[in-house]
This record gives C-alpha cells, sequence and structure tokens, in this order.
C-alpha cells in the first residue's frame, strides 16, 4: 500500500521501542495523537526518547510492540519508500551534498532538475537560506563543496538554513524537526521559529519540534514532555506552566533565570556574597 499524500491524524498506541543490543527500552509506552495542522513540541532531558519517538512516527523504526498508525493505517502495511515521501525530516546534523544551492533543497524530492521556483523561494525564504544563497558568488548556482573548482563551504549555521529550506521545500504532511537551529545565531533562529510556526508553507502540515530552548516551544498547540521513554506532561505552554510541582514548569523557569540573572543584576554591586 502507498503512503497518503495528506493525513488527518497520526495516532501512537503504547508504542514500545528496545534499540538492538541494549537493555533498557527508549520508549515504554507512548500514546499521542497528532492532527493535520498542529505543530507540538517533544522536550525532555538527553537520552529521554524524543528523537526515537520521532523516527518511529515517521515509520523510520518499526515498534516492538503497540502501533504508529497514519488515518488507521498501521506503517508497516505502507511501502517504505512511499511512506519516507511523505515525511520531511530535518535533523541536527543535516546532509551536505556536494551539489549546488539549489538542488540541496530540491533534492529531497527527487526532482534534482525541475526545481519549483515558487515553492523553492518560499522554502528559501521561510528558513532563512535565501540570505545564505544571495552572498555566494554563483548564488543558487554555486557548488557547495570546497573539493570542486570554484565551489564554496558554508558554516554549520549556513548548512543549517539550507537543510531547513530542503525540509519546508519538500512540503510533506508530516514536518519533523530535530534541533533544527542548534548551531544558528540568535537572530536566524529567531526568524526561523517565525517562520516555521507561523507562516508554514502547507496549512494541513502537522510539525513536530525537538527542541531544548523551551523559549521556542511556546507556541506549539501541545508540549510532550519526554522521560525515560514515557510521556509524563503535555498540553500547552500555559497548562504545563500552571501544573503544581511540573517537570515543564521546573525547566523553563530555570532557562527563563538564566537569561535574566547577569542583565538584572546591578553593576555597582559584587556578584559574589560580600
Ligand atoms: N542508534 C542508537 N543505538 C542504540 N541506542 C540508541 C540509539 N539512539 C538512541 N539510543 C538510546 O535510546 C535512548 C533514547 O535516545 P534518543 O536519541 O531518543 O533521546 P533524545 O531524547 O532524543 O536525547 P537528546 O536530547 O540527547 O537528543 C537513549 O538511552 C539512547 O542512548
Ligand atoms: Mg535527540
Amino acid at each position: 500500500m502507498q503512503a497518503p499524500s495528506t493525513v488527518g491524524r497520526i495516532t501512537l498506541d503504547d508504542v514500545h521501542f528496545t534499540y538492538p543490543g541494549k537493555e533498557a527500552a527508549a520508549l515504554n509506552g507512548i500514546s499521542m495523537t497528532l492532527t493535520a495542522g498542529q505543530k507540538v513540541a517533544f522536550v525532555g532531558l538527553n537520552g529521554s526518547g524524543k528523537s526515537t519517538c520521532a523516527k518511529l512516527l515517521a515509520g523510520l523504526y518499526e515498534p516492538e510492540c503497540g502501533s504508529v498508525r497514519w488515518d488507521g493505517t498501521d506503517v508497516r502495511e505502507m511501502d517504505a519508500q512511499s511512506l519516507h515521501r511523505q515525511v520531511a525530516c530535518v535533523l541536527q546534523e543535516p546532509v551536505r551534498f556536494p551539489f549546488s544551492a539549489l538542488s540541496n533543497i530540491t533534492a529531497a524530492t527527487g526532482t534534482l532538475t525541475q526545481a519549483d521556483p515558487a515553492r523553492t523561494l518560499a522554502a528559501a525564504r521561510a528558513s532563512g537560506a535565501d540570505a545564505v544563497i544571495a552572498s555566494l558568488p554563483d548564488t543558487w548556482e554555486t557548488l557547495l563543496s570546497k573539493r570542486f573548482k570554484g565551489g564554496q563551504q558554508l558554516s554549520g549555521g549556513q548548512w543549517a538554513k539550507i537543510a531547513v529550506a530542503r525540509g519546508l521545500y519538500k512540503n510533506a504532511p508530516l514536518l519533523l524537526l530535530d534541533e533544527p537551529t542548534a548551531s544558528m545565531d540568535p537572530p536566524s533562529e529567531h526568524a526561523f521559529y517565525e517562520a516555521v510556526l507561523r507562516g508554514r508553507l502547507r496549512e494541513d502540515q502537522i510539525t513536530v519540534l525537538i527542541s531544548h530552548r523551551l523559549a521556542s516551544v511556546v507556541d506549539c498547540d501541545t508540549i510532550y514532555v519526554f522521560d525515560e521513554g514515557r510521556i509524563t506532561e503535555s498540553g500547552s505552554h500555559e497548562e504545563l506552566m500552571a501544573l503544581e510541582g511540573g517537570t515543564y514548569a521546573a525547566m523553563f523557569t530555570l532557562q527563563a533565570g538564566g537569561y535574566r540573572a547577569r542583565s538584572s543584576a546591578p553593576l555597582d554591586k559584587p556578584l559574589t556574597p560580600s
């Protein structure tokens, strides 16, 4: 069976998953329902299962028990290649194709030579890749590899913008963003969240954002808090902040405190207790 090109609902039902050779399960009974147009965030400590869960949503891994269903159909029944075409993944270490800037954005759709110009421009604008490309000697045609004569190498943050543009260009019903802005400078990161969370290219897209910077997930419809392969809290930012003794509220307050500490310290006072 071919994967559908639109999806109304993705459901995880009591999903368990253990990596080969590992004793502890990476996912320990995850259930969630994502609906078309929703923006959700996965947050939690390192190793809590966020990336693994995203890969199961995309059908890249199969659950040991439990199911992942797209509109009621188990992803195990779908042709794997057709499913991959319907998922756009932007990972922290994105692939760097030794191709032109243009091909780097359009490669994921399998149309190296026939790019859709309007969609390419929209994806480049939303990700901030447009400014990177404008600064290259041959703009869109510039080869992004130092191995070739006249080729250019980009910085980590610039590659991240190209990778995000590639994910947006794919225009898939499911967009997974696994810490896409980790290497971006603050203005780029801000512009990226504005674009992805407010000005997306496809209204029915389900966007899953994994981020350790909690300020960036505040506007998501639902935030799932992962802890040792389980979801311990879920809800909107406001709902989670209101939870008595909640982990999310504690993490958010800790990060927000880090931004405040120095600016609120009066300069004429010593920072160490006297
Ligand atoms: N390829 C792999 N092989 C074996 N074990 C893995 C693999 N990837 C992840 N794990 C293990 O699975 C668990 C969950 O990892 P996962 O990468 O999903 O966490 P995460 O929440 O995304 O963490 P981070 O915030 O560090 O990215 C961890 O115990 C990790 O060691
Ligand atoms: Mg991860």
